[in-house]
C-alpha cells in the first residue's frame, strides 16, 4: 500500500497524487490543484474541527475511548499518584523528575511567588466588581512590562525563567483577584507552604499567623489542577499557540489563552454549569429544563465535547473528588439535581444519539463552590491549572522549526474594487 492520496480534479480531468503522512495530507500540497490563474486548492475549516495545526508530543487524547495521557502517562494515574507540581514538570520536560529535579522546581515556583508592588497596585485599580477572569488576563499581560526580558524568547534559560515565574504567579494574580472583589486585604504567599496550601491561604486567610488548610480539601484541589493542566490543541491552547507564532512574550501569549478560556464554551461553562443548576433548582424541574435543552432553546452546560464522544475521564475523576470534599464540607444540594440531569440525559436519545457525555466542568463547579468559591472564581481556578499546559505548548511550538506564524486562509465573499462615494451622495 502506498501513503498518498490520488484526486481527480473533474473540473480539468487532471490527476494528482498526495502524500499521506500520520494520518494527514499537507493542505499546502493541495494548492497544485488550480485552474489556470487560480490560487489553488485549499480546504475550508471552520473551528479546526479537521485539521492538525501541529506536531506536538504533549498530550494524547483518544476522544472515542475516553482516554487522556500526559506524555503518555494515562490521567488517572497521575491523579492518584502525582502532585500538579510533579504533573507540570512533566508536561514541560517530557519525563517525571527525579527526587532531586522536583525539590529543585518546587524550590523554584515556591521563590517566584511574590508579584512587583506596582503589579498590586494595578490590580487594586479595577472597579469592585471587576470580573477576577478580567483581571487575571489583564495582569498576566502586564507581567510582560515588568519582565521585557521575556522577549529573548529564543533563549532556553530565558524562557525557563518565564515559565517558572508565571506558574508560581498565576495563584498569587487570582488571589488577589478574589481578595480585591471582597474588598479585603491581599495575603502575601507564605513560602513554607505547598503550591496548593499557599494559594488557599492567599484567598481565605484572615488574622490568624499560620493558614492551616484540611489536608483532604488540599489533595482535591491539586487532583482538580492536574485534571486540568492540559488538553492538547482546544480553543486556548490554540490561542496561546496562534498569539505566540508571533514570538511575542510569553506573558502575552498566556493572556491571549486566558481570554480564550473566559468564554462559556471553554473554561467558562464551570461558572455556567454552577448557575443552570442554581436555575433549575429543583429534582421536579429537570424533564422541563431537558424539555428545553432539545427543543433547542438551550444548552446543556457541562456535557458534550469536541473530542470526547464518550465519558469524559476527568469527569469521572472529579466524581469520585466530590465524595472526598463533600466528606469534609457536606453534601451540597445541588448535587442531586445535578446526578438527576445526568441520569436522565445518559438514558434519553437526545444525548445518546449525538455521543452527549458529562465534561470536565459538569461536576467540577460543584466541588468548588463546596470549598466556598464564588462562580466567578471557577474559571480562574482552571486558568492556574491550566498554566504549565499552555508553556508546555508554548515551548513546544517555539522550538518547532516547522512552525510559521499563524495566519488562516479565508474564503473571500465581500465586493470587489468598488467607486468610492462621496458623503454628499450616501
Ligand atoms: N446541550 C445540548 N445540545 C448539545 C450540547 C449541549 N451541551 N452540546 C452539543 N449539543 C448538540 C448540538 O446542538 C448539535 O446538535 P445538532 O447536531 O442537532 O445540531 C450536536 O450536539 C453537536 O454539537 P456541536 O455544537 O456541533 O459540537 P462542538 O464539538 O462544536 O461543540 C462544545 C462542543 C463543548 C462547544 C458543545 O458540546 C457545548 O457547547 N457544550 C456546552 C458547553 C460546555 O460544557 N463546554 C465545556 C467543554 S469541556 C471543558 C473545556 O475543554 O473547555
Amino acid at each position: 500500500m502506498t501513503d498518498s492520496l490520488s484526486i481527480r480534479d473533474n473540473r480539468t480531468g487532471k490527476d494528482y497524487e498526495v502524500a499521506i503522512t500520520d494520518g494527514t495530507i499537507r493542505a499546502a500540497d493541495l494548492k497544485q490543484i488550480a485552474l489556470d490563474g487560480d490560487p489553488g486548492l485549499a480546504t475550508y475549516d471552520p473551528g479546526f474541527v479537521n485539521t492538525a495545526s501541529c506536531r506536538s508530543a504533549v498530550t494524547y487524547i483518544d476522544g472515542d475511548a475516553g482516554i487522556l495521557e500526559y506524555r503518555g502517562y494515562p490521567i488517572e494515574q497521575l491523579a492518584e499518584k502525582s502532585s500538579f507540581l510533579e504533573v507540570s514538570y512533566l508536561l514541560l520536560n517530557g519525563e517525571l523528575p527525579t527526587s532531586s529535579q522536583l525539590s529543585t522546581w518546587t524550590h523554584d515556583v515556591t521563590t517566584h511567588t511574590f508579584l512587583h508592588e506596582n503589579l498590586k497596585q494595578f490590580i487594586q485599580g479595577f472597579r469592585y466588581d471587576a470580573h477576577p477572569m478580567g483581571m487575571l488576563m489583564a495582569s498576566v499581560s502586564a507581567l510582560s512590562t515588568f519582565y521585557p526580558d521575556a522577549s529573548n524568547i529564543s533563549d532556553a534559560d530565558n524562557r525557563q525563567l518565564q515559565i517558572t515565574r508565571l506558574i508560581a504567579k498565576m495563584p498569587t494574580l487570582g488571589a488577589f483577584a478574589y481578595r480585591h472583589g471582597l474588598g479585603k486585604p491581599y495575603v502575601y504567599p507564605d513560602n513554607d507552604l505547598s503550591y496548593v496550601e499557599n494559594f488557599l491561604a492567599m484567598l481565605f486567610k484572615m488574622s490568624e499567623p499560620k493558614y492551616a488548610a484540611d489536608e483532604r480539601l488540599v489533595k482535591a484541589l491539586d487532583v482538580l489542577f492536574i485534571l486540568h493542566a492540559d488538553h492538547e490543541q482546544n480553543c486556548s491552547a490554540n490561542a496561546v499557540r496562534s498569539v505566540g507564532s508571533s514570538q511575542v512574550d510569553p506573558y502575552s501569549a498566556i493572556a491571549a489563552g486566558i481570554g480564550a478560556l473566559y468564554g462559556p464554551l471553554h473554561g467558562g461553562a464551570n461558572e455556567a454549569v454552577l448557575r443552570m443548576l442554581r436555575r433549575i433548582g429543583t429534582t421536579d424541574n429537570v424533564s422541563d429544563f431537558i424539555a428545553g435543552v432539545k427543543s433547542g432553546k438551550e444548552k446543556l452546560m457541562g456535557f458534550g465535547h469536541r473530542v470526547y464522544k464518550n465519558y469524559d475521564p476527568r469527569a469521572q475523576i472529579i466524581k469520585k473528588a466530590c465524595d472526598d470534599v463533600f466528606e469534609v464540607t457536606g453534601v451540597n444540594p445541588l448535587l442531586k439535581i445535578a446526578r438527576e440531569l445526568e441520569k436522565i440525559a445518559l438514558e434519553d436519545d437526545y444525548f445518546v444519539s449525538r455521543k452527549l457525555y458529562p465534561n470536565v466542568d459538569f461536576y467540577s463547579g460543584l466541588i468548588y463552590e463546596a470549598l466556598e468559591f464564588p462562580p466567578e472564581m471557577f474559571t480562574v481556578l482552571f486558568a492556574i491549572g491550566r498554566t504549565p499546559g499552555w508553556l508546555a505548548q508554548w515551548s513546544e511550538l517555539v522550538q518547532d522549526k516547522e512552525q510559521k506564524i499563524a495566519r488562516p486562509k479565508q474564503i473571500y465573499t465581500g465586493f470587489r474594487t468598488r467607486e468610492f462615494i462621496p458623503m454628499s451622495d450616501r
